[in-house]
């Protein structure tokens, strides 16, 4: 879809609609009360008669509306005034983009991005338009026989800001929103497809493709052999009960002079996990697909990155295996030995993601990177701590911690910081190896991310567990695109463009 930003009064819009809002109760926004006046008292006629309560998702179509260039009007609900939120406008411009979507307006002028919330400005209001809209129309249906397309789908959207002063911003704001949501949309492409098609191999044929496209993105990659080669042997052990070979996919995005220390995203990319020969049980089973949400984060935000040019170096490091019970299979009792050095114990080849990440977490001290963030759908624990809602964060560096606070605010994907304090790490404590690859009960998330921690020592580091965000069950199935928001956001403001004026 098309965005643009456009400063005029909405009575003088020629457009196949314009989108207004109405607040609870049945009182007009400042453009709807313009555009009663010059249509003699239509909206507040109709306001007065009951149509419209102006309860937030509201929506009433209008056709014709006497004195007005527009084909049509459309009325939106947007709550009580005062007590419009994030949540509130995001959801109302979701709905919004969904009702244009499925009535006749191919293009449309919305004068939302001028309503007030609380504490943000015309940036951040237009960014979120942009991207409520794209993850709204976001469709997966690569593997359906029978696409089912709207008749008249809605192919542009122009914001309005209130003053030609802020037409830059605006235009910033799409720029932004366009690159996010691209990074979120592959994002979800990638973890929606079927484990039999997203192997590690795909992570990295999709991560060379990215590669591909713009000339200052290269790819490369570690097999088996060299893995082998390397001692990566945690990493090994977990994709031996599988037909699919690991891959470790890197992909290099070079903003900056060559010698300006690295970004290093890494993600967990199990294209299944079965638990192994601690095997899951078989109830949504097939939700462990998503078990690479990680990597096809690290993916959505390189591909962002690239859309923006931003001057910085990064370098996505995806690593991809498939956890699967079989002869060949790894299995409690093991003690691997890491590409660190440090043993292993395994007590549970369920709690696999750590082992793939310790190694590649070793592997990429060779880019002497300067801050490495990784993202996992770790624990289940997670979800038992924080719900659906937030990422949990954990960084043993403060600063680094109130970054990725900063940016999740700011691009709202919420994350909230669990502690890492050094009591936790008694829990990993071995009879037989240096640790185990398991912590107990307790604070499952906060043990996982000790385990990491011992393998993270040679530069600034903080884990995302994503076990609770990557993907939404039930009727809406699917994965969400988190956190490619507040990774982009954090990448921005290191380029020191987070700020918009
Ligand atoms: N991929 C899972 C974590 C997970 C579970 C994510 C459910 C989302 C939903 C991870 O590999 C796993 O199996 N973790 C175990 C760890 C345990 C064995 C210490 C878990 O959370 O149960
Ligand atoms: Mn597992
Ligand atoms: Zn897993």
């Amino acid at each position: 879809m098309e965005f643009s930003v456009k400063s005029g009064s909405p009575e003088k819009q020629r457009s196949a609609c314009i989108v207004v809002g109405v607040f609870e109760p049945r009182r007009l926004s400042g453009v709807a009360e313009q555009l009663d006046q010059v249509s003699d008292g239509y909206l507040s006629g109709l306001l007065r008669r009951g149509d419209l309560e102006g309860k937030a998702g509201q929506m009433l179509l209008l056709h014709h509306v006497p004195n007005i260039l527009s084909e049509r009007v459309l009325l939106v609900g947007c709550g009580k005034e005062r007590e419009l939120d994030e949540r509130q406008y995001k959801q109302i411009i979701e709905k919004t983009i969904h009702t244009l979507n499925e009535t006749g307006s191919m293009e449309a002028v919305c004068f939302l991005s001028e309503l007030h919330v609380k504490g943000r400005d015309t940036y951040w209001k237009v960014r979120q338009a942009v991207e409520a809209a794209q993850a709204g129309l976001y469709t997966f249906n690569q593997l359906k026989t029978r696409k089912e397309e709207p008749r008249r789908p809605l192919r542009k959207l122009v914001f309005n800001v209130p003053t030609r002063r802020e037409l830059p911003i605006g235009e910033r704001a799409i720029q932004h929103g366009l690159a996010i949501s691209k990074g979120v949309t592959i994002c979800r492409d990638v973890a929606n497809m079927p484990p039999n098609i997203c192997t590690p191999r795909y992570l990295a044929e999709q991560s060379q493709a990215l590669a591909d496209k713009y000339d200052n993105v290269s790819f490369s990659a570690v097999d088996e052999a060299q893995m082998a080669e390397l001692g990566m042997n945690a990493y090994l052990a977990v994709g031996r009960g599988s037909e699919h070979e690991s891959v470790l996919s890197l992909i290099h995005y070079q903003g900056a002079d060559a010698d300006t220390p690295p970004i290093v995203l890494v993600g967990k990319g199990l294209t299944f996990d079965a638990g192994g020969i601690s095997i899951k049980p078989s109830a949504n089973m097939d939700e462990m697909k998503y078990d690479m949400g990680g990597a096809a984060s690290v993916l959505g935000a390189m591909q962002a990155l690239a859309e923006l040019q931003i001057p910085v170096n990064v370098i996505g490091a995806i690593a991809g295996c498939e956890n699967m019970p079989d002869g060949k299979a790894y299995r409690p009792g093991d003690v691997l030995t890491t590409m660190s050095g440090q043993t292993v114990e395994v007590l549970n080849t369920d709690a696999e993601g750590r082992l793939v990440l310790c190694d590649t977490l070793t592997y990429i001290e060779r880019f002497s990177p300067d801050t490495v963030v990784d993202v996992a759908t770790l624990t289940g624990a997670c979800i038992v701590a924080l719900g659906h809602h937030a990422s949990g964060l954990m960084s043993p560096h403060n600063p680094l911690a109130h970054e990725l606070l900063n940016a999740s605010e700011q691009s709202g994907d919420r994350a909230w910081r669990l502690p890492l304090w050094d009591e936790y790490q008694e829990a990993l404590d071995s009879p037989f190896a240096d640790m185990q690859n398991l912590g107990g009960r307790d604070a499952g998330t906060i043990t996982a991310a000790c385990f990491l921690s011992r393998f993270t020592k040679k530069y600034h580091w903080a884990h995302l567990d994503i076990a609770g965000t990557a993907w939404r069950s039930g009727a809406k199935k699917g994965a969400t695109g988190r956190p490619v928001p507040m990774l982009t956001q954090f990448l921005l403001n290191r380029a020191g463009q987070g700020q918009h004026d």
